[in-house]
């Protein structure tokens, strides 16, 4: 089986072709990425209406590109599986419709992917991990622990009650002066800082269940910067950033463990494996701390490799290549949805006090 994939639900416009081999190594036949940076990094963010336009100019040439690397022509895929959401309506509409037209010409399926179930089940197409496991998804617009059963059962255990982790690492690097996008640019100015240098707050840590909140920690970082005013030196700059990590890894793990805690309650010795996805899951100093934490736990830690935790194609091909082979396909009205929440039920229920 063999399946095209399209992203195009923020900055990075990419496509795929993924297969069901047995070896995980052998899966991703081809694939092409244009990441956007340089047509963002003079805002200091991703823009939409850029992003949009960027993605109408490069993707079919990209998808191009994807047939030509795998020697193979475009009806050699079984289907068409594109992000249908969530993201940023504009770019989600232009490879959904792209998508569509495929599909309608080739006469092939479409399957519509939630982006946030291809960052979930990345470590599946990286290493086969086993239903049911416990997922980190980190990325620039999320932060949520998810107990996953199975493919499209996700049951949301916490949450960032204001921003996603991604977020404050692209804030915090905004700050220090380290253009966009942030995490990696943290990460590499934090290994040569002093992590005990500043003592940041580590929101939420010890309070029961596992959300976030980053809001907090950002303001601290900015009030530190303030204070060390307009002398800071490279090396005070390096300092803030060690401890805004540390501050960020320390808060993770606390909240880790309360998930680890609330996960195994549900599926007691059944599901032994704790998965991180999303951008941030790049991280390597995160890396390092899960993975001690989940042999701590007798849980294996599963990560994908970073270029698969970061957006790509690859990771919503597979997406897709899972629901068709549980015959799930979608019709070609399929919605371009700006908020697609993996767990609806629970997304729902900050509402239902309100309504009650
Ligand atoms: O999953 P992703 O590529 O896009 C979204 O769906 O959001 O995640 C992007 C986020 C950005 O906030 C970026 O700063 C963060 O992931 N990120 C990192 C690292 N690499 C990317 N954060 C911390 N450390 C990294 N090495
Ligand atoms: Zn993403």
């Amino acid at each position: 089986m063999l399946v095209l994939g399209i992203e195009t639900s923020c900055d990075e416009t990419a496509c795929a072709l993924v297969c069901d081999a047995a070896d995980p190594a052998q899966r991703i036949v081809s694939h092409s990425l244009f990441s956007q940076l340089r047509e963002h990094a003079p805002y200091g963010g991703v823009v939409p209406e850029i992003a949009s336009r960027a993605h109408i100019a490069h993707l079919d040439s990209l998808i191009g590109e994807t047939v030509r690397k795998a020697g193979l022509p475009l009806t050699a895929a079984d289907a068409i599986a594109v992000t249908a959401g969530p993201g940023l309506i504009g770019g989600v509409m232009v490879g959904l419709m792209t998508a569509k037209a495929l599909a309608y010409a080739l006469g092939k399926p479409l399957i519509a992917v939630n982006h946030l179930e291809g960052h979930a089940l990345s470590a599946r197409l990286a290493a086969d991990t086993p239903f049911p496991y416990l997922l980190l998804l980190v990325s620039g617009g999320h932060c949520q622990f998810l107990a996953v059963e199975d493919v499209g059962v996700y049951h949301r255990l916490g949450t960032t009650i204001d921003d996603a982790v991604g977020e404050a690492f692209d804030k915090t690097a905004k700050l220090l002066g380290l253009g966009y996008p942030g995490g990696p640019a943290v990460e590499r100015l934090a290994r040569q800082g002093d992590a005990t240098r500043f003592a940041l707050p580590r929101p939420l840590k010890g309070k029961p269940g596992c959300d976030f909140s980053f809001s907090g920690l950002k303001t601290a970082v900015r009030l530190a910067l303030e204070h060390l005013g307009a002398g800071a030196t490279e090396a005070d700059k390096a300092d803030l950033a060690a401890s805004f990590q540390a501050a960020v890894l320390d808060t993770i793990m606390d909240r880790a463990r309360h998930a680890i805690a609330m996960f195994s309650e549900r599926f007691g010795r059944q599901g032994r494996h704790l998965v991180i996805a999303g951008g941030v899951a790049a991280n390597a100093a995160l890396r390092s701390s899960l993975t001690e934490l989940a042999a701590r736990n007798d849980m294996q830690l599963s990560a994908p490799p970073p270029s698969l935790c970061t957006d790509n194609g690859a990771m919503i091909a597979w997406a897709g290549l899972e629901r068709f082979k549980r015959g799930s396909v979608d019709s070609l009205d399929a919605p371009a949805r700006a908020r697609w929440p993996l767990d609806p039920q629970a997304e729902a229920k900050p509402f239902a006090g309100a309504k009650a």
